[in-house]
């Protein structure tokens, strides 16, 4: 079955499916998105996701494709159509089609919209999330507005490319003062000796992941505390438990950091337990 691709309001395969060259989010990489985990056929988080949307395209001061209501619409047919049942929904907005100039296009341009849906293999994720994942440490080289959802992801390429050299899946991004950012496509938590949960806080250098906020709304009705500050990349070598979080893979063990085993080696209960418990947190409508 071929993949289906919704592009500027045509559901067409993967194959024929194009945007211009002139596009900005090729031109320019003008362009923000969000990937939302879709579970039985069904979005999960979808309205802080959409809530994200919002505010990316807010701050790069562009333009909504189409209303809220139409987007929820072209969302959900285009799972359909790629019969997703476990897996991702993929959208991206630019800020449409111009000749090249840095500025801004005349107003009354029309933003692009793409959609793309892939399935993935949840035995399979379960399976990877059992042994837990390796991650390494990269210098983070990227600009200061990482909290929009930009689509100029080149560092995060960089990073992601270091961490496949070196045998490992994720890549941490390291701030000049040694400190853990956050993952190339995910965000960074460590649990400490003394069982203290930590993540950095928002406003300082990390994507706002909407995974990371339904984790700590699941850490607070379990009563467990959450310290968001950041922590060292020497804390995360003496972590106790070390985890990522994303809608691609929920909540992640790390078992080891720069070839150093995190834990024993093994993933964490702390770490299972939210994995396991992750879905009756999330909104899945
Ligand atoms: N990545 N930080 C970065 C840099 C990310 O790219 C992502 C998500 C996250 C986690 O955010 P959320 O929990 O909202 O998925 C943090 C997506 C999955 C991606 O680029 O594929």
């Amino acid at each position: 079955m071929s993949r289906i691709a919704y592009v500027n309001g045509r559901y067409l395969p993967h194959g024929e499916a194009a945007v211009s060259i002139e596009d900005r989010g090729y031109q320019f990489a003008d362009g923000v998105y969000e990937v939302c985990e879709v579970r039985e056929g069904k979005l999960v988080d979808e309205p802080r996701h959409m809530a994200r949307l919002d505010r990316s395209l807010k701050e790069l001061r562009m333009a909504r494709p189409m209303s809220a209501r139409a987007l929820a619409r072209v969302l959900r047919e285009t799972v359909r159509r790629n019969r997703v049942r476990d897996g991702i929904v993929y959208l991206q907005v630019t800020r449409g089609v111009a000749p090249r100039d840095f500025p801004f296009p005349a107003s009354g341009t029309r933003p692009s919209l793409v959609v793309t849906a892939r399935s993935h293999d949840r035995a399979r994720l379960e399976k990877q999330a059992e042994g837990g994942i390796a991650v390494v440490t990269v210098p983070d080289i990227r600009w200061q507005r990482v909290d929009i959802k930009s689509v100029a992801l080149l560092p995060n390429v960089l990073a992601k490319q270091a961490a496949r050299d070196q045998g490992a899946r994720e890549a941490w991004m390291v701030d000049p003062e040694g400190r853990v950012t956050e993952g190339a496509s995910s965000n960074a938590w460590i649990v400490t000796r003394d069982g203290v949960l930590i993540t950095r806080p928002l406003d300082t250098g990390i994507l706002p992941g909407i995974t990371r906020s339904v984790v700590i709304d699941e850490l607070k009705a379990k009563g467990l505390k959450v310290e968001e500050r950041p922590f060292t990349v020497e804390e995360a070598y003496a972590a106790r438990e070390a985890f990522v979080t994303s809608a691609s893979q929920i909540v992640m063990p790390v078992v080891s950091i720069d070839g150093r085993p995190v834990g024993g080696g093994k993933p964490g209960p702390v770490t299972a337990s939210l994995r396991g418990a992750y879905h009756q947190h999330a909104d899945i409508r």
